[in-house]
């Protein structure tokens, strides 16, 4: 009955397809229809996967104003159809003129909410920078092709969804509480579904971007546009902290899980290390006979995240300014050691397990999408501007939002932040470096072959749901769709409570679990009650080769392929 239900769930929320259709092309999976469909015709007029994937980066900008962006950063993972990878990090970074107590009053304690909204929240944005590397090293199509559908887009305007109606109407005060009347973002009367938005400055910033690159962001016109917007605002981005950013090529995260091989992202996202300390933790126990969401499987995954998630507060930050033990975290023999003092008779907990310090969750408004091509060329990348609409600001005359990732540091090490939460000394602020990340843009090999490409919004939730998805496809027998859009739990150490989306973890096992002493609560991390987290987008290539997509019908994710 649940597998009906979940069904019905996905042939309604992925117009024109079916469940568990396959396609021998190419195929995008994304946040946003519009995004997926430039990029599948960038596909199909000879792009490749990079192509394809710099488009829909370019379109989510105007087609997700809440989470896709110019104004932000995010990661991409590449593997090759001959089997090479590649991981591109385009996180902001810190301002120049950034401090490590820039949030806090002459007495030490967090002022406002500096470090969530308005001016001072803004990192330096990396976003143009990531898409032109990724372009120059792996595009085929002209720079100029792979812009054109988000221009045309922004000039010409798209039909909201009803989502999306609903999420500007209800940020409309702070819209205006950070920029003046007239962006492209508020109107007088509510917005509704089919209504048009039409976002003529972007499109103008676009049209720059197309013709100069990257320096058409971080030079010239713009830069002049956001160091105004900056200098009006007591904000902190220079034309230097503009000219100077670089996106950066870093070395995948590799690990292995019985014949499967998991390729993910290094710091400064924590995701890959962690997602592979995960599954160490987990793989010498036989969680397909335990069942899905069954007493033993639970309690075994929730001790292992409880873990890991200690460790990432403590270890992890920008590898360019901190010593990130990447060889001990993804030693197997390390993560089975954590597991020593795990018992199936009781919880063990959270202060039992680390007195490190506990890292602040991430807001949840962040993108993840997917490109397969015909020749097997995959790329995974998620992207945000990290909360929902970022910082709140538009750039005045340039049309984009710019991102709240400043708060993704520790902006008061050791003490708890505006969540009430602590993060630690690896993640304080310092002009120039990257904050930490959950973000997990994900490729999964199997017998050394393209398996799964995979990845998620969901803040400090990332990590946890690519893992279950992942499990869920080869552990517990799901399909693509049953396995994205099957409901998840979440623990991250600290508060020591197992967070659960709806249906997840049956009444019976959370009664069992709760007399060994794990507390069960129906709410997100960052307080969503009956909340979902997550919007998992797939693809799985199928042992023929070929391609079946998951889009979580949790949103307006989309699939496209031929
Ligand atoms: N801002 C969300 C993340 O980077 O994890």
């Amino acid at each position: 009955m649940k597998n009906l239900i979940l069904s019905f769930i996905i042939l309604i929320s992925t117009p024109g397809m079916g469940q568990s259709q396959t396609f021998q092309n190419g195929m995008v999976v994304s946040a946003h229809p519009k995004a997926s469909e430039a990029s599948i015709e960038i596909l199909k007029k000879g792009g490749n996967a990079m192509d394809a994937a710099v488009s829909v980066q370019f379109v989510l900008s105007v087609s997700l104003p809440i989470a896709g962006n110019i104004g932000g950063g995010g990661f991409l993972v590449y593997r090759s159809a001959d089997g090479n990878y590649d991981a591109l990090d385009y996180r902001e970074t810190a301002p120049l003129k950034a401090s490590r107590d820039m949030y806090l009053d002459n007495s030490g304690n967090p002022v406002g909410q500096l470090s969530l909204y308005g001016h001072l929240a803004c990192g330096v944005p990396g976003t143009v920078a990531g898409m032109a590397e990724a372009h120059n090293k792996y595009g085929k199509l002209s720079w100029q092709e792979v812009i054109q559908p988000a221009i045309t887009l922004a000039e010409n305007g798209f039909e909201l969804t009803a989502a999306q109606a609903s999420e500007l109407n209800s940020n409309y005060q702070k819209f205006l509480k950070w920029n003046p009347e007239g962006t492209a973002f508020t109107q007088k009367n509510d917005w509704k579904e089919g209504d048009l938005l039409v976002q003529t400055e972007l499109a103008q910033t676009l049209k720059l971007i197309q013709k100069h690159g990257s320096k058409g962001f971080y030079e010239g016109v713009t830069a002049q546009y956001i160091v105004n917007e900056m200098s009006k605002n007591n904000g902190l981005i220079s034309l230097e902290d503009l000219k100077n950013y670089k996106a950066i090529w870093r070395k995948p995260i590799v690990g292995e899980y019985k014949n499967y091989k998991i390729i993910s992202m290094p710091p400064p996202s924590s995701g890959g290390i962690a997602l592979i300390s995960l599954f160490h933790s987990v793989e010498d126990y036989p969680l397909h006979q335990y069942g899905f969401q069954q007493d033993k499987s639970v309690q075994l995954m929730v001790e292992a995240q409880r873990r890991i998630y200690a460790d990432r507060a403590v270890h992890f930050g920008d590898p360019d300014f901190h010593n990130v033990p990447i060889e001990m975290l993804l030693n197997k023999e390390n993560s089975m050691k954590r597991m020593k003092d795990f018992s199936f008779e009781q919880a063990t907990p959270s202060t039992a397990v680390s007195a490190g310090n506990y890292s602040h969750p991430e807001s949840f408004e962040t993108t993840h999408y997917n490109v397969v091509d015909k020749e097997g060329n995959a790329v995974s990348v998620t992207t945000t501007l990290n909360g929902a609409f970022g910082s709140f600001v538009v750039v005045e005359n340039a049309g984009f939002l710019l991102n709240n990732e400043m708060d993704d540091f520790s902006i008061k090490p050791g003490e708890p932040n505006l969540y009430g939460l602590t993060g630690g000394e690896a993640n304080a602020i310092q002009p120039g470096k990257r904050m930490l990340s959950s973000m997990t843009p994900t490729i999964v090999e199997k017998d050394g072959k393209l398996f799964l490409v995979i990845g998620t919004p969901g803040g400090s939730t990332i990590i946890t749901t690519v893992f279950q998805t992942i499990l869920n496809l080869i552990e517990f027998n799901q399909n693509i769709e049953e396995a994205v859009a099957a409901p998840r739990f979440h623990h991250q150490w600290l508060p020591d409570e197992v967070f659960v989306e709806k249906g997840a973890v049956p009444q019976q096992v959370r009664e069992r679990l709760n007399q060994k002493g794990y507390k069960f609560v129906s709410k997100s991390p960052w307080g969503w009650v009956d909340g979902s987290w997550g919007r998992v987008d797939a693809i799985l290539i199928n042992e023929d080769g070929s391609l079946s997509g998951g889009a979580d019908p949790r949103g307006d994710d989309t699939i496209e392929a031929y």
